[in-house]
């Protein structure tokens, strides 16, 4: 099952991405924040009632025609059954649903070596017919002082106009 979060995710969700092992862990204070007053743009995946999966994003104050998408994690036990690619067409659904049908475009940054996401994020651009783009974002020096992060290029994905074609 999909759904949106609640506040009583925040925990589970800071599980999944643990579980991932590659994503950076935010603390469990972040992820409520995220399961409730981002719980619009985010998006969990439920297998018996334990969260097997989540989404956080939001719309980005200067850029309302956006979706930023921050962490997409799946717990390693249900990775490669499609949970992933479900819930960023449910939660792209939801939210053009959400703004009257209005053209959303997908952004996130993704590291230079993460093939898994780049698949992930080409595979989306593929399947709604809409292309991606590349651009510099985020450098390594923002983000840590050592250099040891590596930068993150930012990807756009869409314009995705019709809701309905998702
Ligand atoms: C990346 C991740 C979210 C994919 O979750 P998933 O539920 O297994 O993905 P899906 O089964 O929905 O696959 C969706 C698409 O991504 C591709 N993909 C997923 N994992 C991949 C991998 N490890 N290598 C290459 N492609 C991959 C799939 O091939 C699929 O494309 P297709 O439908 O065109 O074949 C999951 O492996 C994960 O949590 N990884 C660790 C965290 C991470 O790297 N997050 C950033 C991802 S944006």
């Amino acid at each position: 099952m999909l759904r949106r979060p609640r506040g009583s995710d925040a925990i589970a969700i800071r599980r999944v991405v643990a579980e991932t092992d590659v994503l950076d862990l935010n603390s469990t204070y972040a992820y409520l924040l995220l399961a409730t007053d981002f719980a619009d743009t985010t998006v969990v995946a439920e297998t018996d009632g334990r969260v097997t999966g989540v989404i956080t994003g939001y719309v980005p104050p200067q850029r309302p025609d956006v979706l930023f998408v921050w962490q997409v994690a799946v717990a390693p036990a249900a990775q490669g059954r499609g949970i992933a690619g479900a819930m960023l067409d449910h939660l792209v659904r939801r939210v053009v649903g959400d703004r009257g049908g209005r053209p959303l475009t997908v952004e996130a940054t993704v590291a230079p070596d993460n093939a898994p996401s780049r698949a992930f994020f080409a595979s989306f651009a593929r399947r709604h017919g809409v292309p991606i783009s590349e651009q510099p974002h985020f450098t390594a020096a923002q983000l840590d002082p050592d250099l040891t992060h590596a930068d993150e290029p930012l990807l756009r994905i869409g314009p995705i106009v019709t809701p309905t074609a998702i």
